[in-house]
């Protein structure tokens, strides 16, 4: 809150800030209405995603100085090629801004986003997105649209896998860190990108989890929950800024004035360049607030977006609305003022082949380091979702019968937005177990697609009967998650339940590893499997960082960022959630009869399931336990002026070491707006060797109590508040009170 962006002037040692200054303004003043124009217009070279926009040739359209970047190049080659037209054989020599979807790895992937938030570490966002960074860098890419950083609570809606999941600040401190590791220290280093923080805003609240589907949230809604990951992205002082699809108060993002020129720039500080979605302009028409193109390249500009992704809009309007007085020159100035200086930050003005080294991209991709730091972020990004007995880890010398086509798929375990990714560089499950285990059967038994048969489900019986321990490989293809993949229904796909129907059959124990880009709602398999291991699509290293885990070589660490549903029909759900006039929670009410006692009756619930999800956000198990003690608070009364300092002791009593995530929620019990029955305020990952304790303290001051109040501003009211400290949103350990006064 009351974010102020770092801009990328700000960035700048002062003589080259200077310097980029001085050669922008020139640049500004050399430029003809046309040149500068054309630096708004973005093209497509190879892979699009979604409907072909427009007729401009690319390379044509660069020899004419009517492109000022791309997206989406084949590679080096290419790359070198179309810098070499901008820079040496257009009129006006200004080098192209090169971009591509690096979300999560460029060549080396690592985990999904949404898996990498369940690290609940924001040092592994701020890695992968290191190593993504200095691949892409070396591979020509300038500018990487990342990090998706949308607050999700449906998981019907596909790209839940791209961002960091459920909750504003967990998603903040993730988002901030991987702006930090894309863009490191200096951009114009030959291994940093510009980094872009999407889809501003709201995209997350997509009706019904429906993808590109309509979104209608408050003010309120707005600031409290959407636009905190933004603005953590600002702190850190991210480049660019990427326009949703969807509408806020029924105006598109793209030619939202008050989500732009107001909040975004006015408000919070923002310079750099806002660049629309793919054909975000164009869909002003679709939306039915524009009626052709003139109209839609008019919004978007007053309305402070710079970039035009593909419509062609500007590159077919703005001139002429420009000379027809309907537009002011200045509003382009602005405009091409801004993508110069990325340009300028990039050092693209001083060498613009500088992203261009076929011996830096021996040298920088897919080395042992990259995989080495792919494989520690998969580790921690697995979530123990339940392990009753002790099944896991996987007993000395056991016999394991592995099944499941995802076990050996090298293709899914990369996930959606792969960039450079290759299946052929994915060590898979089934090979890392093949190669660890002395006593390892595998049989497909499912499909990947979830197809079942009766001569394989045979086989699979069979070998899991022989075994001491099933492993069995579950869940969604990754093309069933991430753009333009929304699911209505979020069980298991296929006849994958009943595979592990007829395995639990078995006397053998039954673990089941997870492979999905969102919450699934599995509440038969969490049921009847004792012990299920969430690992999202972890990327190239998901043999070994899957094995590491299943032989108890590392300790399961990973915290849902993401509640899982009982059911699809208590969607959206998520743990800050708003008190309500009549709740319902902890209610110990039968669930198969509508109650008799109105008391009971006239609550906010359900008849047939309960309120609560299957596993709430922050839950995850180990193989270790720890103990919470002493929570407690230095002080009962605080000004704005103090700070209050939160202290827990934690112990870890089993006979592993470990690592606990301490989650400290916040509770404002009286305010001038409902507020949330808790919010996550800090965190810690705190490591501990079996018998040994630790004394974790945090520190909250009233910036940590402020909220969007009743006077439509930020501010922390006086009055009672509840520091809950505990493991999960659903297990806190222990709640202290303490009063903000004036
Ligand atoms: C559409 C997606 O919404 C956006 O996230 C992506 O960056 C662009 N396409 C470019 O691929």
């Amino acid at each position: 809150m009351a974010t102020q962006a770092q801009t990328l002037l700000d960035q700048l040692p002062p003589e080259r800030r200077a310097e980029v200054e001085e050669r922008v303004e020139s640049l500004l003043a050399e430029l003809s209405l046309e040149q500068k124009v054309g630096q708004l217009n973005q093209l497509n070279a190879d892979f699009a995603t979604g409907t072909a926009v427009g007729d401009m040739d690319v390379e044509q359209g660069i020899l004419d100085g009517d492109i000022g970047s791309v997206l989406n190049f084949a590679d080096v080659e290419e790359a070198r090629h179309f810098q070499e037209l901008a820079v040496e054989e257009s009129d006006h020599g200004v080098p192209l801004v090169l971009a591509l979807d690096v979300i999560h790895g460029h060549r080396t992937i690592f985990p999904i986003p949404l898996g990498e938030a369940a690290s609940w570490n924001p040092e592994m966002a701020a890695l992968s997105a290191r190593v993504a960074a200095t691949e892409a860098a070396a591979d020509g890419v300038h500018w990487t649209f990342a990090p998706s950083v949308d607050v999700g609570r449906d998981p019907r809606w596909g790209r839940v896998m791209e961002a960091a999941g459920e909750d504003p600040y967990l998603a903040s401190e993730i988002s901030n860190a991987r702006v930090r590791g894309f863009q490191g220290e200096d951009l114009a280093a030959d291994d940093t990108v510009l980094a872009c923080a999407k889809h501003y805003v709201g995209y997350g609240a997509s009706e019904a989890g429906r993808e590109y589907n309509t979104v209608d949230i408050s003010e309120t809604n707005l600031r409290e929950v959407h636009l905190p990951p933004f603005e953590a992205c600002l702190d850190a002082g991210v480049g660019s800024v990427m326009n949703a699809f969807n509408l806020y108060e029924r105006i598109p993002a793209s030619s939202n004035e008050t989500l732009v020129n107001d909040l975004l720039r006015s408000e919070l500080g923002f310079e750099d360049v806002v660049v629309s979605d793919w054909n975000s302009f164009g869909e002003l028409v679709e939306h039915g607030v524009a009626g052709d193109l003139r109209e839609v390249a008019r919004a978007c500009i007053e309305a402070g977006s710079d970039v035009d992704m593909v419509s062609g809009a500007y590159a077919t309007e703005l001139v002429e609305l420009v000379e027809d007085g309907v537009v002011d020159e200045s509003l382009v100035d602005a405009a091409v003022r801004r993508l110069l200086t990325v340009k300028g930050a990039l050092g693209l003005f001083e060498d613009p082949y500088r992203y261009f080294d076929e011996e830096r991209q021996s040298r920088r991709i897919l080395t042992e380091d990259h995989r080495e730091a792919a494989r520690e972020v998969a580790r921690e990004s697995q979530v123990l979702l339940k392990n009753e007995s002790d099944v896991l880890p996987v007993d000395d010398g056991a016999s394991v019968a592995l099944v499941g086509g995802l076990a050996d798929s090298a293709t899914d375990m990369l996930g959606a937005w792969r960039a450079e990714g290759d299946p052929d560089d994915v060590t898979t499950l089934r090979t890392t177990l093949a190669d660890r285990l002395d006593d390892l059967t595998y049989v497909e038994g499912c499909s990947r697609d979830g197809a079942v048969d009766d001569a394989q489900l045979a086989a699979a019986v069979e070998a899991v009967t022989a075994a001491d321990l099933a492993v069995v490989a579950v869940g969604e293809r990754y093309s069933q998650t991430g753009e333009a993949a929304s699911r209505a229904h979020l069980d298991l796909p296929g006849d994958q339940r009943r595979l592990l129907e007829a395995l639990v059959e078995t006397d053998t124990p039954v673990a089941a590893v997870l492979f999905n880009g969102r919450p699934l709602a599995i509440d038969w398999t969490a049921e009847h499997v004792p012990a299920i291991l969430e690992a999202w699509f972890p990327g190239v290293e998901a043999g070994p960082a899957i094995a590491d885990v299943l032989l108890g070589e590392y300790n399961p660490s990973g915290r849902l960022p993401m509640c899982f549903p009982v059911t699809e029909g208590q969607i959206p759900i998520y743990y800050n959630r708003l008190r309500t006039g009549r709740p319902a929670e902890n209610a110990d009410v039968d669930l198969t009869e509508p109650p008799a006692d109105p008391a009971e009756k006239y609550m906010s619930r359900y008849l047939d399931v309960p309120n609560e999800p299957l596993y709430a956000f922050g839950h995850g198990e180990t193989y270790t336990e720890f103990t919470y003690t002493d929570v407690s608070l230095d002080t009962a009364t605080i000004t704005s002026a103090d700070t209050l300092s939160v202290t827990v002791t934690v112990e870890n009593t089993g006979e592993r070491s470990g690592t606990e995530v301490v989650q400290v929620y916040l509770n404002d019990l009286v305010a001038s707006r409902a507020r949330p029955v808790r919010e996550l305020v800090r965190f810690e990952n705190v490591d501990l060797d079996a018998g040994e304790a630790a004394t974790v303290s945090f520190e909250l001051t009233a910036a940590d109590l402020e909220f969007w109040t009743a006077d439509d501003e930020y501010a922390a009211e006086p009055g009672e508040f509840e520091v809950q400290v505990g493991r999960a949103a659903d297990d806190i350990v222990a709640v202290e009170t303490f009063e903000l006064v004036e």
